[in-house]
């Protein structure tokens, strides 16, 4: 029976590009379920948008030196390309600083602080006298009172996912100036969280046992249990939607809680375009909401905005809220910050039109209920023992054999063995199968068996071996060939949701995608012939082709190139030491030397005793380069020496001088030389 859902998709914070963190964890899922639901006869309303408020945006304008407004256009522009794109495909996606958005938002917080829903409260809260600003979000830093992560955000801790306020953090740090905060009095508007406690308790805990996933289930319970406080939805911030009341001038909403809202600004957005009733999609008890959204947004979906609904009472709840774990890159987790991540813009640009592979490959190993890893050579076995060799393979030969042989025109049956019958039967089972993990939420076990739908033709085929039997037995490859065709009418929509741009690939190639053969996911079932004989098909077209090692190596150097580039910078740089005078400049004798003999040092790693031809004289020098040079690597080398350096005597050597080093950017000690441009931090004495 049809049945109405609204779908929601986690809003991305526009401070960056998306990548494949955010497309395995929260989109494709999404983009699957909905796509699913649309296929099988429902009523569906797939909801996203940009989230452009909260501290992030702030920051990375400040850090830019331009707007908020503008960071929010640039990446609002580049994640909507990057949906569409990879076929993600929401009804609507909007952005929370569309009008209809602020007015909504505006609307919501008003309706609760009329019916007395808030404690307004005049406490003290985190301030940053330099930067004159109330520290709030990500603008503090501190450790987690809960977990002890010294890198808690002022509002949620990302290592543990508690939710805090800012003034719970200790040791506490601007993440502006770095400063200490002091504590200042401010006004703000307070969610009371413990008074909806009782209604959660029962709703998810006695409610959703059994059918939420128990990473959400589990996290929301130990929260319940920890008991709820109340949280403040404004922050005094200049970026926001201002608070709509009297008294709040300078006083914005605090992002998470107006971007939920933009749930539902976008689904009116939505029905004023398409003239239906956003209403029913949000207040009507028979629809669905579910919203899928990553791990770090639980308490805000299960908690905090299912409260403000309450609260406001004319809105349904959510039916579940599938969150997935975190994926990985490469065995480290994705960062934004680091440079360690697959962004989508440059996936597009190194693998054209390779939509699916990416899709297909982030399903295959979603990290639906542990953190899961990415790795590129997973990457390329996906695409070339799956995607090419098993389901594109069965694809090619059964479009290329039915032109070869019929001209293109589906052959009538004669009569079927029983391995054809059996095989039909099997294919049938395939929708309810592929059905029953989808509507789980088990995504990865869906695909599964969709390959192994691809996997029962590519053997059926090499079973009955129609390219041998055609010199035999004409009549019998008809019936092998109509038995294929069947195999591949099915794939061609049940791949729909996982593989969307295949399936469109592939319907046109059997000419399947208008009418008169227009088939659903439950005629797979029900109907015994999915494609007719004497039905005309389309020329054979390529699905997939082969990952080559040099394609995928060039990956891996990426993100070397990135692993090198974070280690550089997280190299601690040595405080200048104090000035010194030009005059004391001017005492150091430093001249250009040869190295004409070097030893190590007998029982001193270290340290090598060298023979310098200094050009005034040829001197002993004791220096500690042993650990990174070889002594004929540094033999004939033309080095800087200080030769009115006061004699030291180093292990019962007397050295007569200093050879000048310093480190590069890698960390690594070179020679400070005339002819060498490799050097470039202060001198280091060696
Ligand atoms: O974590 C994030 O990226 C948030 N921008 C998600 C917001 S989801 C919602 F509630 F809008
Ligand atoms: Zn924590």
């Amino acid at each position: 029976m049809s049945k109405r859902y609204t779908i929601t998709a986690a809003l991305p914070y526009t401070n960056g590009p998306i990548h494949i963190g955010h497309l395995a964890g929260v989109y494709v899922p999404a983009d699957i379920y909905s796509r699913y639901l649309r296929l099988t006869g429902n009523d569906v309303a797939f909801i996203c948008g940009s989230d452009e408020h909260g501290v992030p945006i702030t920051i990375k304008a400040k850090n830019e030196g331009v707007s908020p407004q503008d960071v929010v256009d640039k990446y609002h522009a580049i994640i909507k390309k990057s949906f569409e794109e990879f076929g993600i495909s929401f009804d609507n996606y909007s952005r929370t600083s569309a009008k209809i958005h602020h007015e909504t938002a505006s609307e919501f917080f008003k309706e609760l602080y009329d019916k007395g829903e808030f404690i307004e409260e005049t406490n003290e809260q985190l301030y940053d006298e330099k930067a004159n600003q109330f520290l709030a979000d990500r603008f503090v830093i501190g450790t987690c009172p809960k977990c002890g992560n010294e890198e808690s955000y002022g509002d949620q801790c990302e290592k543990c996912g508690t939710s805090h306020n800012a003034t719970d953090l200790i040791n506490p740090k601007s993440a502006i100036t770095g400063n200490a905060p002091t504590l200042k009095q401010t006004k703000h508007w307070f969610l009371p969280l413990d008074k909806h406690e009782a209604f959660l308790r029962e709703w998810i805990l006695d409610g959703h046992k059994s059918d939420w996933k128990p990473n959400v289930y589990g996290q929301v319970k130990s929260w319940i249990d920890d008991g709820l406080r109340p949280r403040a939805v404004t922050r005094d911030l200049d970026w926001g939607i201002p608070v709509p009341v009297e008294g709040a001038e300078g006083k914005v909403l605090y992002v998470w809680f107006d971007a939920p809202i933009g749930y539902i600004s976008s689904t009116k957005e939505w029905a004023k375009q398409v003239g239906k009733d956003w209403e029913l999609y949000w207040k009507d008890k028979d629809t669905k909401l579910i919203h899928f959204i990553g791990k770090d947004n639980i308490v805000f979906h299960c908690i905090i905005f299912p409260a403000m609904l309450k609260a406001e009472g004319s809105y349904i709840l959510p039916e579940n809220v599938p969150a997935n774990e975190f994926l990985n890159l490469e065995g480290n987790k994705l960062s934004t910050s680091k440079n360690w991540a697959v962004w989508l813009p440059d996936y597009l640009i190194e693998f054209p039109n390779q939509q699916d592979v990416l899709r297909y490959a982030l399903t295959a190993n979603a990290p639906e209920a542990k953190d899961n890893d990415f790795t590129w050579k997973d990457f390329q076995a996906r695409n070339n023992n799956e995607l090419v060799a098993i389901f594109g393979n069965f694809i090619n030969r059964v479009v290329v054999l039915t032109n070869k042989y019929y001209q293109g025109i589906v052959p009538a049956p004669n009569a079927f063995s029983k391995i054809d019958l059996e095989t039909l039967d099997e294919v049938k089972a395939f929708p309810n199968i592929i059905s029953g993990s989808i509507e789980r939420y088990r995504f990865r076990e869906a695909q599964m068996e969709l390959m192994n739908l691809a996997r029962l033709g590519n053997k059926y085929l090499a079973d009955e071996e129609p390219w041998k039997v055609i010199k035999v037995d004409e009549a019998r490859v008809q019936t092998i060939m109509y038995v294929a065709l069947q195999i591949a009418s099915a794939l061609a929509t049940l791949s729909e949701p996982f593989l969307p741009f295949t399936s469109s690939k592939l319907r046109n190639m059997l000419n399947i995608s208008f009418e008169p053969i227009k088939m659903s996911w439950s005629d797979i079932t029900s109907k015994n012939i999915l494609i007719p004989a004497g039905h005309q098909i389309g020329e054979a077209e390529l699905l997939f082709s082969k990952i080559e090692d040099d394609t995928i190596q060039k990956q891996l150097d990426k993100l070397i190139a990135s692993k090198k580039a974070n280690e550089a910078a997280s190299k601690i740089v040595e405080p200048q030491k104090d000035t010194i005078t030009f005059d004391d400049f001017t005492k150091l004798d430093i001249r250009v030397g040869t190295i004409l003999e070097a030893e190590k040092m007998p029982k001193a790693k270290k340290l090598f005793v060298l023979k310098v031809d200094t050009g005034i004289d040829v001197r002993t020098i004791v220096s500690g380069i042993a650990e990174s040079f070889t002594p004929e690597e540094v033999i004939g080398k033309k080095v800087t020496v200080l030769v009115n350096l006061a004699p030291r005597e180093l292990r019962g050597v007397e050295s007569q001088g200093m050879i000048l080093m310093t480190e590069n950017q890698e960390g690594k000690l070179v020679f400070v030389n005339p002819d060498d441009s490799n050097t470039t931090n202060g001198l280091q004495i060696s």
